[in-house]
């Protein structure tokens, strides 16, 4: 037995509702893409503008920030903010900002550009096939 089963049975012993990553044969969930899964579709890349970006619900709970560089690169980014957990908003004048204290973020890598955000936004893979945006 390892030890996530181990601690996952320990806890159930005195949780009351179901705990999140010790069920059996759930979906290991990843930041801003909730149950989604590799294959999964996104987004249409037309609904992905160029030069800016997107914000997109997926997997149920999930949203991820779609931001397309050209006519066929996009990156994905979880839009909390590592700051205080704060939606970010898509690109506009070459930076991704957060509205609640302003730190900026690179649009192409999610870097801290500025603001009291402690790191950069968390990228998420996907690529882009055809018509649509998939989670990889
Ligand atoms: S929550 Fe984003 S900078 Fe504070």
């Amino acid at each position: 037995m390892d030890r996530r089963t181990l601690l996952c049975g320990l806890l159930a012993l005195t949780a009351s509702a179901p705990l999140a990553g010790c069920g059996t044969g759930a979906p290991t969930r990843r930041p801003g893409v909730g149950s989604a899964r590799a294959g999964d579709r996104v987004a249409g890349l037309a609904d992905v503008p160029v030069g800016s970006g997107a914000l997109v619900d997926v997997g149920g709970d999930g949203q991820l920030l779609l931001v397309r560089a050209s006519e066929s690169e996009v990156r994905a980014f979880n839009p909390a903010c590592p700051h205080q957990g704060t939606t970010v908003n898509p690109p506009a004048g070459g930076t991704i900002s957060c509205p609640t204290h302003r730190s900026a973020f690179d649009p192409t890598t999610g870097a801290v550009l500025s603001g009291p955000s402690p790191r950069g936004l968390a990228e998420v893979a996907v690529a882009v096939s055809g018509p649509d945006v998939l989670l990889s």
